[in-house]
Order: structure tokens, then sequence, then C-alpha cells
């Protein structure tokens, strides 16, 4: 053959060949999701696989390194192509940026790697989209979980699905499934309440709704987090030592997570602190023992930011980071979110190459990432999918954070006081009265909440959203009452009003920024509570907060209080109509409102313990009254725990007004080898009655279900004995003898 002819062929011929090896190769589209990933290991190198445990903040890929969405193309090659990184976290931007940032960023990945792998984003969409300029801002979880409505958390979970799947993010942060047990710690608002019960049910939920396919082959992932015990530090700082007898762990921990992962939850993320003297993040008894176990959980684990790091630098449980790597290694994570560095990839390469971890074994962890890729969708839809996802419409979307609002905030009482009526001359004031900030809290748009101009044009404040209700609305910005100046102005508005709105609490915080050492609410404010109730106008106080602040002082004066948590976008207008009365509230506290400064405990205590509370757990007045009657067990002695029991009663609204009420039945094992609470929450449901309706209700247990308890080794056991069913003023018992 001629010479030049060979020397164009010879080339031509190598580069078809390679194509042909490549797509043959990479996987057979038509074989089963396991033969893929295993097609796809087979051809990954070390490094490949390395990256693909391997997460960055897309801060470490943007222009200038800046929280803009303009990606550096050159970094961003160099930690795909070169560090081989698989998955990428957090950013805040238009619908419009994160679409043509994340196409871009996949393309790289799916188009210039050798096999294609496309990358698995992660964002932390706590409480509606929020880190996506147009998104839905729904309340704060604190909040929702008052509403103790399990479709509504289907729905703020769905529609932050729609939200979220479309612009290309497929692996969101939530929920958070800790149980809120001690009020001073700064992530409270961001859990579903102190019961485990609730937790489990609406963290479930979550999940559920959340994963549901949003097109016919395409869903996200949740992340069931932070596993386990970082919701009861003992100081209430942040990322602080918590010490919790694996009997509790087991017996109250848990149950949220374990409902989850039923639900299906696709992703766990760690602890940062550390439980009975072990950071989780390398403790064996914690990850492998419970989580992968005891659980039986075989999907990804991550760490949670920076994480290993941590225990070098935070903990001090590993001399460096590379044997915290291989601690953490060992004790099960999948998923580093290293975030700002690239040595995770090196590191781990140098322990497989001293024989300090298997292969195998990091083939394990990159089985389960490819799985959740594939199982998500991602290889046939890496890219946002802006055509076959419907963007909810904003009215929609809006109307949905109003209602979430309605459902969840709290009337604590009421002395008559509301609802106002339309023309009362309104003085309204305190930190959150003309702020969206305020009412929108932290992880919005920031990690420590946005600021005002940044905040959702559309939605009003307070203070709009009131003038919308009422004709006579004085708004004072708050006064500083240190200086006589400010007093004078108040105590002048304080004359010209017949009621006080006063908006309470603390300004949105998130993580250790929000550690304290005093529950009390800062001294302008309480100086301002005072004066507002020496006026002997009747004060009506909006808690804004995300953990129960004290209002003992003042509380007996008060004419009315709502709590509202940080509410969301839909917060002010929803906070206007409960103060109209247009919505009848019907919020029931998911956690304990604390009435001292120490001396916290749940409602489910031990019977050595006092409860000491301003408020109870499942408080929540409501403009109408309901009574219980004719409470029925279709059993009272009972041989076989797995036999159904059946419990019925009478609800009815003895009020004026159509209503909703939250029914809760609670439980007492009354003898318990290992100490039992004085009651405990098993089953509660949303009801809506006409006045003077009455709506007889059915609810069968599983008696094994509800009579059995964890040991510390995390078996279940079931004492015979004495139970008693409590709900609203009835209660009955039943015994349980079994052979
Ligand atoms: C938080 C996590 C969050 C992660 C990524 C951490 O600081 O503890 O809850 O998912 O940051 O933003």
């Amino acid at each position: 053959m001629d010479k030049r002819i060979q020397i164009y062929i010879k080339p031509f011929v190598l580069f078809l060949l390679t194509f042909v090896l490549i797509s043959c190769t990479k996987y057979q589209n038509s074989s089963s999701t396991d033969q893929k990933v295993e097609s796809l290991i087979a051809q990954m190198t070390l490094e490949e696989k390395i990256g693909q445990m391997t997460q960055i903040c897309f801060s470490m890929i943007t222009e200038g390194r800046g929280k803009k969405l303009v990606l550096d193309k050159q970094a961003a090659r160099d930690a795909i192509l070169n560090h081989h990184v698989g998955s990428f976290l957090s950013g805040t931007g238009s619908e419009a940026e994160w679409i043509s940032f994340l196409t871009e960023v996949q393309r790289i990945a799916v188009e210039e790697t050798r096999l294609g792998i496309p990358l698995i984003i992660g964002i932390d969409h706590i409480h509606g989209a929020n880190y996506v300029n147009e998104g839905v801002i729904f309340p704060h979880n604190i909040t929702l979980s008052c509403s103790f409505d399990k479709d509504l958390i289907a729905e703020t979970a769905s529609l932050t699905a729609k939200q979220t799947g479309r612009l290309g993010l497929h692996w969101n942060f939530a929920p958070v499934l800790g149980i809120a047990k001690n009020p001073y710690w700064p992530r409270f608002y961001e859990t579903y309440g102190e019961d485990p019960y609730l937790c489990s049910l609406l963290g479930s939920t979550f999940v559920d709704a959340y994963q549901q396919n949003i097109t016919n082959n395409f869903s996200l992932a949740a992340c069931a987090k932070h596993f386990i015990g970082y919701s009861d530090p003992v100081s209430g700082w942040d990322r602080t030592p918590a010490y919790i007898p694996m009997q509790t762990l087991y017996e109250d921990f848990l149950p949220p997570f374990e409902a989850s992962l039923n639900a299906g939850a696709k992703t766990v993320m760690l602890n940062s602190g550390e439980v009975n003297g072990e950071p989780v993040h390398i403790s064996e008894t914690l990850v492998q023992g419970m989580l992968r176990n005891h659980l039986g959980f075989d999907g990804v684990i991550l760490t949670d930011i920076k994480d290993i790091l941590k225990v070098v630098e935070m903990h001090s449980a590993a001399a460096n980071e590379e044997e915290a790597t291989k601690l953490s290694i060992d004790a099960g994570i999948d998923v580093s979110m290293a975030c700002d560095a690239f040595r995770f990839p090196g590191i781990v390469k140098v322990l497989v190459q001293k024989g300090k971890i298997t292969e195998k074994r990091i083939d394990q962890s990159v089985r389960r990432i490819l799985k959740l890729k594939f199982d998500l969708g991602l290889f046939e839809h890496p890219y946002p999918i802006t055509d076959e996802i419907a963007r909810p419409d904003d009215a929609e979307l809006y109307q949905s954070a109003v209602k979430a609002a309605e459902e969840s905030i709290v009337l604590l009482k009421n002395d008559d006081a509301l609802p106002l009526t339309p023309n009362a001359r309104i003085l309204l004031t305190g930190f959150a009265a003309d702020s969206k900030k305020h009412m929108n809290g932290a992880w919005t748009f920031e990690w420590l909440g946005a600021e005002e101009e940044r905040q959702p044009e559309s939605m009003p404040t307070l203070k709009t959203a009131m003038q919308k209700k009422f004709t006579q609305i004085n708004y004072l910005e708050t006064p500083d009452i240190s200086s006589t100046s400010g007093v004078n102005e108040l105590e002048s508005a304080l004359k010209r009003c017949d009621v006080v709105v006063l908006t309470i609490g603390e300004k949105s915080y998130s993580e250790f920024k929000g550690n304290i050492n005093d529950l009390n609410l800062d001294e302008n404010q309480q100086r301002l509570c005072r004066t507002a109730i020496n006026s002997n106008k009747p004060v009506v106080f909006i808690l804004v907060e995300g953990r129960p602040r004290l209002i003992t002082d003042f509380e007996n004066d008060a004419s009315a209080i709502l709590f509202t948590g940080y509410p969301g976008m839909g917060g002010p207008e929803a906070i206007a109509n409960i103060l109209s009365g247009q919505i009848n509230p019907s919020g029931k506290l998911s956690f304990t409102y604390p009435r001292n400064v120490a001396h916290h405990s749940t409602y489910y205590h031990k019977p050595s313990e006092s409860y000491e509370f301003l408020y109870p757990f499942g408080h929540g007045l409501s403009y109408t009254q309901f009574e219980y009657s004719r409470l029925f067990i279709s059993d009272t002695l009972i041989h076989d725990v797995s036999q159904p029991l059946s419990i019925s009663f009478d609800v009815k609204n003895t009020g004026s007004k159509e209503g909703k009420e939250t029914i809760m039945i609670f439980m007492r094992d009354c003898v318990g080898t290992i100490t039992r609470p004085v009651k405990k929450l098993v089953y509660f449901e949303k009801i809506n009655l006409k006045p003077n309706e009455t709506e007889t209700l059915q609810v069968q247990f599983k008696p094994k279900n509800v009579f059995s308890y964890s040991n510390a080794s995390g078996d279940s056991r079931t004492e015979n004995g004495e139970f008693i069913f409590m709900v609203g003023t009835q209660e009955e018992s039943v015994w349980l003898k079994q052979k």
C-alpha cells in the first residue's frame, strides 16, 4: 500500500478501534444495574474510583472562588479530569444560573472523562428550594412539625423535589432526624421536635414524597442526617460531646432513622460530633454496628463537611489526616464531603498502596455510589430537565407556603384577645415585624440567611400583610429601650393604640453561629416586653425563634402568644390571617416549651423526674374547643401481642367555629425493668370539625409495636403488666399477660 495512505489510515483505524472498545465495554444498556456497575468498576482506575468517593464544594470551581454560579472551566476540568471528582455540593443562584452552571459542569464529566460517569450534586434544600432565588421557602421543620400533618409534609417535600430536580440538583441533604431534646442546641429548628414517633413519621413522609419519581425515569435522593446523637450535646453547643446511653440511642434516637431508611432513604450523613467519647465518623459501633448491621443500611454514607479532618483537628482522635481517613473508611463512610481540598483522594490512594485499605473495600463504596447514580436515572438524565419536569407555578408555591405556616403556627395563649377586630388601633413592633429575613430564617439563599434585599420580592413582611387585614396599623421600628428617647417613642406610641403586636425571639443563625449561654431573650427585648405590658394595653406576642427562648417572666401578663418558629415566606400572611380570625389556628407544640433557664425535660421523662414546662408538648389552642369522650378499648386483657387492639373514642367541636384538632394517643407502660417514660405518643391524626360536629375515631394497634422497647443491644423486649392509653382527658388500662 502507498506509504502516505498507510500514514492516514493507521491513526484512523486506531481511533475507530478505541471508540468501538470504549462504547462496547462501558456497559451494555440492556444489562441490569448491578451488571452495569460491575462493568464500570472493572474498567476504573484506582484514582477514578477514589474520585467517586470525593465531594467538593462548588466554591472550588467558580470564577474567583466566589459565591456566584459562574464556572471557572479550567478549575472544573482540573477537579473532574485530574482529581476525578464524582460529586459537588452547595451554591446559590437563580434558576437560569443553576441550569447553565450545572449543564456545563455535567458536560465536562459526561463528555470529557474516559467513562462518562455523571456527577451527583448535593444541596441543602432543608425548607423548600432555599438555594434557588425563585425557590419556595417553607417554614423550618420545627414549625412544620407543629402541624402534625403528614399530607402537608408530603406536599412540601414534593414541591421542593420538583423545583430542585429540574435544575439538575439530585441529592438533598434533608431531612434532619435528630430529636430536639436540648433547647439550647442551635439546630433545634431544623428538627421535627422532641418526639421520636413524630420525627419518625414526618421524616419518613418527607423521604418518601421527596424520592418519588418526578419523571418516569428520574428521581432524587434524600439524605437522613445526622446519624446519630447529634441533637443532644451536654453543653447545648453545636458539635460538642454527647453522652447518650446505648439503650436511649436505640429507643429514642434510632427510630426516626429506621423509619426513614424503611421509607427508602438512599443516603445517610453522619454526625460531626462525638457520642460517648467516640467521634461518630470513626465509630465502628455506631456506623458499622448500628447503621450497617443493625439497620441493614446498604446505601451511601456521607461524611459531614470536612469531617475527616475534624477527627484530627476538632476531636484529636487521630494523629493525622491519613489515620483519620483510614479510621473513617474502616468505620464505613463511602463519600467524603471534603469540600475545599483535594487531599482526600491522594490520601486514600496512599492508604491503598500501603495496604492499609484494600481496593476491595474501595470497590464496596464505589459500587454503592454508582448504584445510586444509576437508580436516580443520572446516566440517562445527567443534565437539568426543564422540559420534562413542570415548573411549579409561583402562585401555587406561595399559597402552599402560606398554608404550611397556617397549619403549623401554635396559639399558646389567648385571653380572649384574638382574633383582633379589623379596625383596632394596632401598634406593631419588634425585630421581625418588617423583616423577610427573620421570617425565613437561616438556610435561605445563604447559610446564615440572605440580607433583606435578596429575600423574595413578592413576599410580604408582617407589616404589609397586616396592613391588608387591618385598617389602623401603626408600625414602629424596634426602639432602643436603653435610651430615654427610645422609651419615650415607645410610650407615646403605646398611648395611641388599643393593642400591641410585638414580635420577639431571635434573629436567624446556623449551626455553631447560634451557640448561646442563656435561653432568656436579650436585654432590649426583655425591656421592650415589660414596657409594653406596663402600659396596660393588651399585648400579643409573636414568637419568631429557632428554639424556645424564655418568656416565663411576662407570660402571665400577655394577652395572647403565638409560636411561629421561622415560618417562611408564607409566614407573615399566615400570622395576619390568624390574628384576623380568617384562619383558626391548629398547630400543637412538637416540643416542650421550657419554664426555666436550666432543668429541661421532654414530656417522655422518667417517673423519678418532674416535668417543669411553660407549655407542654402537644399544647396548642384554637378559636373553638374540643371535647373527648367514650374511650373504649376492644380488649383489656391481652395474651397475644400480635393480635390487633382497637381503640375508639369521640371528639366533638363544642365551640362556635369550625376548627382542626390533632388527636394524640399516648401510652404509659406502668412497670418496666428498664425504667419507662411516664408516657409516649403512639398515634396522631389531624381532623376538621364543624361546630357541634362529633367524629368517632377508631384506631388499630399491633400491641407488639407499642408495648415493646429496645434494650441496650437494640433487641426488642415486651414485658407483662398494665398499660394505660390516654387521649384528651380520657384514659383506660389494658393488661398484658403473655403465656
Ligand atoms: C452541615 C450539614 C450540611 C453540610 C453541607 C454542614 O455544615 O452540618 O447539615 O448538609 O454542611 O452544607
